[in-house]
């Protein structure tokens, strides 16, 4: 196996990265842009794979939508009409999800806190019983498990669910994963499958040769060449003026906020993930209670709002009522990357060298198995075993070239 290699920039987190200073290796296989969870699989699947990979994030690992994600791996719960390619993709990497969650614990000697809970979606009233009514015939259609619960079925499954529930539906098969233990995880893997972490680096240029990327420059002027580049950048993939207009992917931020709360342990407010039209509540096993969270189209903003935390906590308050007993832990905001059809870009780009691994939206935890797998066979040169067209970089009329 070769060796880790740490390049900061100063102020190093010492605590999630191992600092191991050595000279920066030549002759990299690939570059990835972007350190939350989808670059940091990529890398680490690829490095696993063998090829030397260097990671350039511009702040540190998990600063962006990766480290406010709520970690649900919910399929069924996300599944929309219209969206049966990304469907497939969902449900192949949820499959995945065990296996690639062992494989990280194994080589970072950490806990992702991967649980199998299953989730309940409630309907508070006529209205939204309706409207789960429909979802659920949706889910049937699309031959997912997910069953019908009349509410004195649902109480016996969470009894602290508010008397007003007026149906439910089990999805059984959905889990979830701490996104932040993920993320540092990832990097302690990447680490130890000796691959190149460069924080607080931005890139800034790419450097081109003829028609191909061979590589970028970060703000401190240094050059890193290798034959891939792996645009992961998240919500910023789109906003990167440095990339050929042409091959820079139609993905924009798309606000969530959220409200973490601190609960018993041994007395857990709900043991599965609950969900009504609203909102969403995500128990995880060391007390915590991730509540969210917030759809909105308001271009780069990362403020936390009263009205944002205020209709999350009623929405929250009218499912599990109990909810007002626990402790305000933390609000947050982060920006999902959304792209025009809701689906991830995965695959090469419009230039050569250039491969995108971007666009998660609502999915990106959920879709890291998969995208890592896909990216990782592409920089060996192999194809991905999973059908990518739908997931095609180039399949939007993009920004005008040149820019
Ligand atoms: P990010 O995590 O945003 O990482 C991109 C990184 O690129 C950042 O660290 C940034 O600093 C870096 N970067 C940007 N530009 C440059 C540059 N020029 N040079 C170097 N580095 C750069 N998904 C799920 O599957 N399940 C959920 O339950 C879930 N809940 C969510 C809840 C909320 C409120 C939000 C906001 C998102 C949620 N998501 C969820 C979606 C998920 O968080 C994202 O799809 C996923 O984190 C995207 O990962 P990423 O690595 O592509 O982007
Ligand atoms: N997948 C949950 C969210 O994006 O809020």
């Amino acid at each position: 196996m070769a060796e880790a290699t740490y390049i900061g920039n100063g102020d190093e987190d010492a605590e999630v990265v191992p600092l191991r200073p050595r000279p920066a290796s030549t002759g990299l296989d690939a570059i990835i842009v972007g350190g939350g969870a989808i670059g940091l699989a990529c890398a680490w699947q690829a490095a696993r794979a063998g090829a030397r990979v260097r990671v350039i994030e511009r702040d540190r690992p998990g600063s962006g939508a990766s480290g406010v994600a709520a970690g649900m791996l919910a399929p069924v719960g996300e599944a929309t009409w219209g969206e049966e390619d990304l469907l497939r993709l969902a449900l192949t990497s949820a499959r995945r999800w065990p296996a690639f969650a062992a494989a990280i614990e194994a080589d970072a000697e950490a806990d992702l806190s991967y649980v199998e809970s299953g989730a309940l979606h409630v309907a508070l009233d006529r209205d939204e019983a309706e409207a789960l009514d429909r979802r659920h015939e949706l889910m049937r259609s699309l031959g997912l498990d997910a069953r019908r619960l009349t509410p004195t079925e649902a109480r016996d499954l969470e009894p602290g669910l508010a008397p007003a529930v007026a149906g439910a539906v089990e999805a059984p098969g959905e889990a979830s994963v701490d996104p932040r233990a993920l993320v540092a995880a990832l990097v302690a893997a990447f680490d130890a499958r000796g691959g190149e972490l460069v924080t607080e680096a931005e890139v800034t240029e790419p450097i081109v040769e003829g028609d191909r990327l061979v590589g970028v420059r970060t703000d401190d002027g240094t050059e890193h060449r290798a034959p891939h580049v792996v645009l992961a950048a998240g919500c910023w993939s789109g906003a990167l003026g440095w990339l050929r207009g042409d091959a820079r992917p139609p993905v924009r931020p798309v606000k969530g906020q959220v409200v973490t709360l601190r609960g018993s342990v041994s007395d857990p407010i709900c043991s599965r993930m609950v969900a009504s039209e609203r909102v969403y509540i995500v128990p995880r096993d060391d007390g915590r209670v991730i509540v969210g969270a917030t759809v909105e189209e308001q271009g780069f903003d990362l403020r936390v709002t009263a009205g944002g935390v205020y209709e999350l906590l009623r929405e929250a308050y009218r499912a599990l009522p109990d909810i007002v007993e626990l402790e305000l832990e933390e609000t947050i905001a982060g920006m999902r990357p959304g792209t025009p059809d809701n689906a991830p870009l995965i695959g090469r780009g419009a230039m050569k060298g250039l491969m995108l691994a971007t666009g998660h939206y609502r999915n990106g935890i959920l879709l890291a198995p998969v995208t890592a797998e896909s990216i990782a066979s592409l920089i060996a040169g192999d194809e991905p075993d999973f059908d990518l067209g739908a997931f095609d970089p180039t399949r939007f009329a993009t920004v005008e070239a040149g820019g």
